[in-house]
C-alpha cells in the first residue's frame, strides 16, 4: 500500500520525469549548470548541444551524456527542451527546431525574450520561461508558463529547477534576472574588497566571507530583512554606520539603483 501510494500522484510524476530525455540547447555556462544539477539528481538521459565540437567532446567525457552539434537531432530525441543559447540567437535557433519541437515543453532561460515572441515561432510547442542563477540546484528559480500547458509541466520545471521554484507574472522575471546578475556582481565586489586586505591570506578571507554570506542567508531565510541585519551590526555611532553614510554620500547606492533599473527595463 505504501509503495502504491508513493507511486501515485507527484512521486509517480517525478518517477516519469526521470525517464524523460532532456535536451540542453546551448550548453554554455548556464546550460552546463543545468546539466550539473541534473547529474546531481542522478538524471542521465540528457542530450547537450553546442557548435564547438571540442567542447562537446569535453562535455561527453565529463558527464557521460549524449552530445551533438545538431539541435534538430537533440530536440527530436528528447521530450523536454531547455533553450540556453544567448538571447540574440533565440529566434534563429527556434526557427530551425520548430517542427522537431512540436507538442514538446520548451523551457527558455533567455533573460529578455517574451513568451509571446517565442510562441510566435514555436507555434505548436508548450513554452515556459525560467529565470535562475548559475548554482541551479541551490537557487530559487522563478518561472512563467505560456498560453498552452500540460498537467505535468510544473512538475518537470520543479524537477529541473528545484521544488522551491516560484511561479511569477512574466514581468517579474526581469526582477529575478537582476538577482542572477547580482551573483556575479556580489562575488566580484567581494573579491575586490579581499584584494585590499593585505594581511589576511586570500584563502582565509574567502572562507570568512563564505561563512558571512551563509550567516546572512540564514537570517534572510528566517525572515529578517537586510535592514534588520544591518541594524544588528550598525548600532548608533557605530563604525559600520559611518561607512554606510560614506557610501550613501558617494552616490554608490544611486548607482546600484541605476544598475537594477537598467536590468529590469532591458
Ligand atoms: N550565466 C548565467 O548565470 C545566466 C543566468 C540567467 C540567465 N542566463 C541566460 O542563459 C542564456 C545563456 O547564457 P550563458 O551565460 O550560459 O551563455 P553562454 O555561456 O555563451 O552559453 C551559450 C552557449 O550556446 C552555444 N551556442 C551558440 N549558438 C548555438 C547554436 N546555434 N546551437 C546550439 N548552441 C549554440 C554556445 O556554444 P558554441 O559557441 O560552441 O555554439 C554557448 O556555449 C542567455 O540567454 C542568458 O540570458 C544566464
Amino acid at each position: 500500500m505504501g509503495e502504491a501510494k508513493k507511486l501515485s500522484g507527484i512521486p509517480m510524476m517525478i518517477f516519469l520525469v526521470r525517464e524523460k530525455t532532456i535536451s540542453i540547447i546551448g550548453a554554455g555556462s548556464l546550460g552546463t549548470a543545468v546539466i550539473d544539477a541534473l547529474i546531481e539528481k542522478g538524471h542521465q538521459r540528457i542530450i547537450a548541444t553546442r557548435r564547438n565540437n571540442e567542447q562537446l567532446d569535453n562535455l561527453q567525457k565529463q558527464y557521460g551524456i549524449k552530445v551533438s552539434s545538431d539541435n534538430n537531432y537533440a530536440v527530436e530525441n528528447s521530450e523536454v527542451v531547455v533553450l540556453s543559447v544567448k538571447l540574440y540567437l533565440i529566434e534563429e535557433v527556434c526557427s530551425k527546431i520548430k517542427d522537431a519541437a512540436k507538442d514538446k515543453l520548451v523551457i527558455s532561460l533567455a533573460a529578455a525574450k517574451s513568451i509571446a515572441e517565442i510562441e510566435e515561432i514555436l507555434t505548436r510547442s508548450r513554452i515556459c520561461r525560467v529565470m535562475t542563477g548559475i548554482s541551479v540546484n541551490d537557487e530559487v528559480a522563478a518561472y512563467t508558463l505560456g498560453s498552452v500547458r500540460a498537467g505535468a509541466d510544473e512538475i518537470i520545471i520543479k524537477y529541473l529547477f528545484g521544488g522551491s521554484a516560484r511561479e511569477v507574472e512574466e514581468a517579474a522575471l526581469a526582477d529575478r534576472t537582476w538577482i542572477a546578475c547580482d551573483t556575479g556582481l556580489i562575488a566580484k565586489a567581494i573579491e575586490h574588497k579581499i584584494s585590499s586586505l593585505d594581511r589576511l591570506s586570500k584563502e582565509d578571507a574567502r572562507i570568512m566571507y563564505a561563512a558571512t554570506l551563509e550567516g546572512i542567508a540564514k537570517s534572510m531565510r528566517e525572515g529578517l530583512t537586510g535592514e534588520e541585519i544591518y541594524n544588528k551590526v550598525a548600532g548608533p555611532g557605530s563604525f559600520t554606520g559611518k561607512l554606510h553614510d560614506l557610501l550613501v554620500e558617494s552616490g554608490a547606492y544611486d548607482q546600484m539603483n541605476e544598475c537594477v533599473k537598467k536590468t529590469v527595463n532591458a
